[in-house]
């Protein structure tokens, strides 16, 4: 992804068939990013429909309803009306049932936006020099600063092999605790040094630190723990609706989750396989949906998409 004018969000044509956006519906955006989806669908949506755009991330909020709210006609009043709600999508469902809104379609797509990836200042990849801060939302209490230099061993171990599927977890932990005694680790390219030092033998294409800059992220900003705590929302509404009972997902609406790594895509697949077989909601997608060779061509971000739906039951 480049910058905000140049975004492209993934799997673009498949989101729209899988949400299938008709007039005067609502579209809630879990992870409203730079809106490219949102936009996206905000043009089917007509001057009745409703758009609420979530994001942990207020600069990416902010940039979000700019662009939905540029690509609705902005000398059309009625056009589509627009919610901003700033947190974790875990919280998602409360907000909306304070606005008295229920979702005809959700959209997840998971993980972190150019925006913040491309942010020396977010320390969020060993591409560039910064600080080791790594929250997607800044107002966070924890950075990954201070897990590398507090967590003892043992945590730290963990986390780079349960978030990082690093099988070079111990090793880095053991170098990780001997720098840090030497001098906190307090930098991007510090820490990139010190788990390249950790891999003996030849380097492949992928920079060994990769998979502990993930794991650090995962943890910093607890991204599997929300994904679960969506997953659980989204369940509980379905089961409800299967029940007769209002929940904030309508009747018949349509969930879209993107993943970007197995330990997001297979807890989304495991959940679409119970509310499946709980008959909460038909799949609609019976395989993951990837990105073409043609998009992955024009933006390499799709190349680990993976796009799961499900219809709720009406
Ligand atoms: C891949 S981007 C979304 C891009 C967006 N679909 C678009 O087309 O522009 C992911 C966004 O989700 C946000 N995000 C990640 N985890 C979140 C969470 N648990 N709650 C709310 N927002 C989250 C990030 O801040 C980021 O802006």
């Amino acid at each position: 992804m480049g910058d905000e004018l140049t975004h492209i969000p993934v799997l673009p044509s498949e989101v729209i068939e899988l949400l299938d956006p008709q007039p005067g519906q609502v579209y809630v955006d879990c992870t409203a990013g730079l809106g490219g989806h949102a936009c996206m669908v905000a043009e089917h949506l007509g001057p009745e429909g409703t758009i609420v755009l979530n994001d942990m991330d207020q600069g990416n909020l902010d940039l979000a309803k700019a662009s939905v709210a540029s690509t609705l006609r902005p000398d059309d009043p009625g056009s589509a009306r627009v919610h901003a709600i700033r947190g974790n999508f875990s919280e998602l469902p409360r907000a909306l049932g304070e606005l008295g809104l229920q979702a005809d379609m959700v959209l997840a797509d998971l993980g972190f936006a150019s925006t913040q990836v491309d942010d020396p200042e977010r320390g969020l990849s060993f591409r560039f020099s910064g600080p080791l801060d790594m929250r997607l939302d800044p107002s966070m209490p924890i950075t990954a600063e201070e897990l590398v230099n507090t967590l003892p061993e043992r945590e730290l171990a963990q986390i780079i092999f349960r978030y990082g599927e690093d099988k070079s977890a111990r090793r880095i932990a053991s170098k990780l605790v001997a720098a840090r005694e030497v001098e906190p680790i307090t930098t991007t390219d510090r820490l990139a040094e010190i788990v390249r030092s950790a891999i003996p033998g030849p380097r492949g294409s992928i920079n060994p630190a990769t998979k502990t800059f993930q794991a650090l992220r995962i943890a910093v900003n607890d991204e599997l723990g929300s994904l679960d705590a969506l997953l659980r929302s989204i369940g509980i509404a379905l089961k409800k609706n299967r029940g007769g009972n209002p929940s904030w997902i309508a009747p018949g609406a349509r969930v879209g989750i993107i993943a970007f790594h197995s330990l997001e895509d297979r807890p989304v697949k495991r959940a679409v396989g119970e509310w499946t077989s709980n008959d909460w909601g038909e799949s609609i997608t019976r395989k993951p949906i990837e990105a073409t060779d043609a998009e992955i061509a024009s933006n390499p971000r799709a190349r680990s998409a993976k796009l799961r739906g499900i219809r709720a039951s009406q």
